[in-house]
């Protein structure tokens, strides 16, 4: 058994907060179903409105432009999908153009749908990035100059953490004509967002990022922004998503933006110490490592290591039978042997790629758990490093 179990791995999934799991518990007897019109289908109807109206207020919103989801996945779909939905009626986005714009360090929730609308006639462009993961402005400009429909670009990105300058990223695009959605799944609860300030059309925020339940999720669209619907049934949402209401998991979502509205600021200065602790630590420890990212416009909690000469998996499996729990880069592309497309678009290289480490860290960790990743790591790396016939270059040839 190991000493401690440390859980790093915040931006694969949290845990539920203590009060959303209160309210989730109390939330089992709101049974009713939200469209009924009897006493317990109210009931239902009012929580939802209730978490409707939290979540606008944190994000700067009007509640009538927030829209409950199944996550984050659906969300990017829904907006994605909407350049071709298949309608013939449809005229929400024009057609004929550079369709998407978007980058190549997005989460496949977002590459992947690019790639099956590519498969369906739409053109795409995948902005490269910079090596700290900003967008590389040249090549937006050059996009932008085509007239796309829509541009999607995420906030923050879930392996390396860097955070774009979307106010003007959304400007340019709005110049052009462009419709602007950004994927905030990671950026949520970490960063302060105002939609309307930020000027953009849609946003994408999925719940159990921010200790909230699984498989519920918001879609922000602007009031008069172009809409059609992904999941066709009921007339729920206003006709905007089909599907009997998950009141439950809206209960939960609005409770962990209560909670995160109330503690943001406090909680994100603690986990940033934590995390700029731990890097610390490392760069102090083990030689031959590269850190990936941008050095200041990064998520709070989020590190990305790149080891030399060893295999993340390996790094990953070892720090496991220590009770750590990390990550090699995002949750969903786990159990894949390719490198990291993220850090491979930053031009890390292959081999650099394969060894690389992320650490999220969030609300349950102490400085104990620092302390603790900081003691058993670099003798994990040393083992390995010594097992390994791929290290044996003294540097890397990259600055850290
Ligand atoms: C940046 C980003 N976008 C989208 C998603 C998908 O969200 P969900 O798990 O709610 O479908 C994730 C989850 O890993 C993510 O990190």
């Amino acid at each position: 058994m190991p000493e401690r179990i440390v859980y790093m791995d915040y931006n694969a999934t949290t845990p539920l907060h203590p009060e959303v799991k209160k309210a989730l518990v109390e939330g089992f007897d709101i049974f009713g179903n939200a469209s009924s019109m009897h006493t317990l289908g109210r009931k239902a109807h009012e929580e939802i409105e209730k978490a409707r109206k939290v979540v606008a207020d944190f994000l700067g919103a009007y509640p009538e432009e927030i829209v409950f989801t199944g996550g984050g996945s659906e969300s990017n779909n829904t907006v994605l999908q909407m350049i071709d939905c298949g309608s013939a009626t449809c005229r929400c986005m024009s057609k004929g153009r550079l369709g998407l714009v978007t980058t190549q360090i997005e989460h496949p929730s977002v590459l992947n749908v690019a790639q099956y609308m590519e498969n369906k006639g739409i053109s795409v462009a995948y902005l490269p990035v910079d090596p700290t993961g900003k967008v590389d402005m040249e090549a937006y400009k050059k996009a932008l100059a085509k007239s796309p429909a829509l541009v999607s670009i995420m906030m923050a990105n879930n392996e390396i953490g860097t955070i774009q300058d979307i106010r003007t990223l959304a400007r340019m695009a709005k110049e052009k004509g462009a419709l602007f959605h950004t994927d905030a799944v990671q950026a949520v609860g970490k960063l302060p967002i105002s939609v309307h300030e930020l000027g953009i059309d849609y946003l994408s925020f999925s719940a159990h990022k921010l200790y909230g339940p699984k498989g519920v999720g918001i879609l922000y669209v602007r009031k008069g922004a172009p809409y059609c619907t992904f999941i066709h049934g009921g007339h729920q949402e206003e006709g905007r998503r089909a599907g009997t209401y998950n009141t439950l998991g809206i209960i939960g979502l609005g409770k962990a933006i209560e909670i995160a509205s109330k503690e943001m600021d406090e909680e994100v200065a603690r986990v940033r110490a934590l995390r700029d602790t731990l890097k610390k630590g490392i760069q102090d420890r083990i030689p031959d490592i590269h850190i990936n990212g941008h050095p200041t416009d990064t998520l709070p909690g989020t590190l990305n290591v790149s080891f030399q000469g060893v295999e993340g998996e390996s790094i990953l499996l070892y720090l496991d039978m220590e009770g750590i729990e990390v990550s090699t880069g995002s949750a969903c592309a786990s159990g894949s042997l390719e490198p990291s497309h993220v850090l491979l678009a930053t031009g890390v290289g292959p081999e650099l790629a394969h060894g690389s480490i992320r650490f999220s860290l969030g609300r349950e960790n102490t400085i104990e758990d620092v302390n603790y990743v900081l003691e058993k790591l670099p003798s994990i790396i040393q083992r390995l490093r010594k097992m390994s016939s791929a290290y044996s270059v003294p540097s890397l040839g990259r600055s850290a």
